[in-house]
């Protein structure tokens, strides 16, 4: 094993409470619940358990910090220096926030340092940067009139993320809310709860009011469908499953709230054979196997070109073979557990049925070790469109190899799915690339890579993977109203 410095090996746990109007409090039930280290199921800490009567007090100190407080009466300009500081502060910290994720997520502290903490800190500077350019327009009207309009941030926005990338999901929702000028009350997710509220005290620490950052921790059907429900809140972002979404897209219609999903997908990643094999293994590899396979934009049904199905799919399993798991905080580790018993449960059904529908497990189909959520990284071959494995998001990691013969057969089989989230293709023919790259319904196209996320570029889903576009430019429109105005010149 590598060396593991201090920070690294324990990491400290300094806020487990709710965060509301800038007081750490316990929930008002009293009520905790335990967050477990994935690599060892033991109990990391015990965390306030927020419910409705704990949102009640975040969503009213949240109107509060919008309707009346500093938020709304700050220059743009100082809102953006803020959430500067902000990203300065994590960056500030970034081993020991790695490693808390890696802690209470399972995921290895290579990839918490590599990717989570830079795309976390890049978000926020990008946002921070729209501040104070989020303007409206001047219109020209019929009639003697002058018509301007106005970009005003939606009011308070409910937050509530999911497990797989917590601080980034963070981020995310954080950069465009505050360069907008929203309140925010977040939800985050009960599997990983702790690097939110540690970066909501570096949110304090660097100025940001209080009231304009409060943070709910508990459990989905409770603390997170209060936040959906009250009328305090005028909008809603999620991330997370489906099915959820359709929860809150119900629970929300009584106040017709502004609803953003950015939902899961089944996502085709499609090498032909003129491919460069060797990086469109790597970037097959990837695309499935990175987070242990818990990526909503995972590359899940991977589409080979007959003449050369065979020869990639050995080299796939000769990549799992090599692949390192164990400790997550160990600076080798290339996989972890997964995140919970649930999702452990989730796959292995998935593994089951993969078997019983006659696909071929060529590689992994286990446990991995005998403590600790632990998956080996499992390739099923001769996978048919019709099975489970191939429709159904399975969060893990276990990648179906698909056949294909022709540009012609592949876009109709890409597309048939009920998700849209992102797609890729390997080849080294300009016409093809783009002609799939037009033909696919999907929110987001790799061309000859995968997983390439930047601040700067929307991300979203078509049909059943989403609503709305986070990150980019785009990513503002979720948390701005526009409102016309219009002036009598006579
Ligand atoms: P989930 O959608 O239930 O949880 C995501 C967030 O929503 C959590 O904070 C949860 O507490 C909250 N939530 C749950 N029920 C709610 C409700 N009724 N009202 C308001 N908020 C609620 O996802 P879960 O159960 O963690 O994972 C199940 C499956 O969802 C995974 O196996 C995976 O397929 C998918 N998923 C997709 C994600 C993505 O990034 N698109 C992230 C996490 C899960
Ligand atoms: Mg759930």
């Amino acid at each position: 094993m590598a060396t593991i410095s201090e920070t690294i090996r324990a990491p400290q746990v300094r806020q487990t409470q709710c965060f509301i109007g800038g007081q750490w409090t316990p929930s008002v039930s009293g009520k905790t619940f335990d967050t477990i280290n994935p690599a060892t199921e033991e109990v990391i800490a015990q965390v306030a358990e927020g419910d409705a009567a704990d949102v009640d007090l975040a969503v009213e100190a949240a109107r509060e910090a919008f309707d009346n407080g500093p938020w709304s009466t700050m220059d743009a300009r100082d809102r953006g220096a803020l959430l500067h500081r902000l990203a300065d502060a994590i960056e500030g910290e970034l081993d020991e926030l790695a490693a808390l994720e890696s802690l209470d997520n399972g995921k290895p502290i290579r990839d918490s340092r590599a990717a989570d903490l830079p795309l976390t800190i890049d978000c926020l500077r990008y946002y921070a940067g729209y501040a104070d350019k989020i303007h409206g327009q001047t219109i020209p009207v019929r009639g003697n009139y002058f018509t301007y309009t106005r970009r005003e941030p939606v009011g308070v926005a409910g937050q509530i993320i999911p497990w797989n990338f917590p601080m980034l999901m963070v981020a995310w929702k954080w950069g465009p809310a505050l360069a907008a000028g929203c309140t925010i009350v977040m939800k985050p997710a009960e599997q990983t709860p702790l690097t939110c509220l540690r970066m909501a005290r570096l949110a304090q620490k660097v100025g940001i009011p209080d009231g304009v950052i409060n943070v709910v921790p508990g459990y989905g059907p409770t603390a997170g469908a209060a936040v959906v429900k009250h009328r305090g809140v005028d909008k809603v972002a999620f991330t997370g499953e489906y099915k959820t979404a359709q929860i809150i897209m119900r629970d929300a219609s009584t106040t017709l709230k502004r609803l953003t999903f950015e939902l899961g997908g089944k996502s085709p990643n499609i090498v032909f054979a003129d491919a460069d094999l060797e990086a469109a293994a790597a970037g097959a590899h990837f695309g499935l196997y990175f987070n242990q396979g818990q990526c909503c934009c995972a590359g899940s049904r991977l589409f080979v070109q007959d003449k050369i199905y065979d020869q990639f799919v050995d080299k796939l399993v000769s990549m799992n073979r090599a692949r390192k798991l164990g400790n997550p905080l160990d600076p080798e580790t290339e996989q972890g557990p997964q995140v919970d018993q649930a999702q452990f449960d989730k796959i292995m059904h998935y593994i089951d049925l993969g078997k019983k529908e006659g696909a071929e497990c060529v590689s992994g189909g286990a446990r991995f070790g005998d403590r600790g959520y632990f998956i080996e990284p499992t390739l099923f071959a001769g996978v048919e469109d019709e099975m489970s494995i191939a429709k159904d998001e399975i969060f893990g990691p276990v990648l179906s190899v698909l056949r294909f013969k022709d540009l012609d057969e592949i876009v109709d089989r890409a597309n048939n799915t009920s998700y849209g989230l992102a797609a890729a293709v390997w080849t080294r023919d300009v016409a093809k690339a783009h002609t799939l790259a037009k033909k696919v319904r999907a929110g987001t196209v790799w061309i000859n890579c995968y997983d390439v996320f930047d601040a700067a570029a929307p991300f979203g889903g078509f049909k059943m993977s989403g609503m709305g576009r986070e990150l980019g430019e785009k990513g503002l429109d979720a948390y701005t109203e526009t409102k016309t105005v219009t002036v009598s010149l006579s």
